[in-house]
């Protein structure tokens, strides 16, 4: 049984695939039952450096994850922010080369996920806005 937007890996491969639209089986890879990657949401040394942070600029949402490093050893892969509803998503994939900040092209007047997927520590979530100037989150 799988749930909309989660995200699954081959340990074997290194296949990543999302949910579009759940059902009820289990997903295989290789030969072998797919891993499903939690999002974390510490605020640990290793949070810091990986929770997406989310903020608003001149009206438009913005997602960055500006303080991890963007190496071919060890960067973000892609950003991806969804509606609480699922019903809208914007995904953003990287190369080491490039800042990983993106838009969030999401049509939402209300605070919304953001997840990031790093090559070597995997999935991280938030859905706080940082206060903007006015402390107002609605856009
Ligand atoms: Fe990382």
């Amino acid at each position: 049984m799988t749930i909309k937007l989660q995200i699954y890996k081959c340990n074997i491969c290194g296949n990543l695939v999302q949910v579009l639209l759940e059902g009820d089986g289990n997903l295989i890879c290789c030969g072998k039952e797919m891993e499903l990657m939690g999002i974390q949401y510490d605020t640990n040394e290793l949070g810091e450096k990986h929770t997406p942070k989310i903020e608003l600029k001149d009206g438009k949402k913005y997602v960055n994850v500006l303080g991890h490093p963007m190496t071919k050893e060890h960067y973000i892969q892609f950003i991806e922010s969804y509606t609480n509803d699922k019903q809208e998503v914007h995904i953003k994939f990287f190369t080491p080369d490039e800042l990983p900040e993106t838009e969030a092209k999401i049509n939402t007047n209300e605070e919304f996920n953001a997840i990031e997927y790093c090559n070597i520590h995997n999935l991280w979530g938030n859905n706080k806005m940082l206060d903007n100037e006015d402390g107002n989150y609605s856009i």
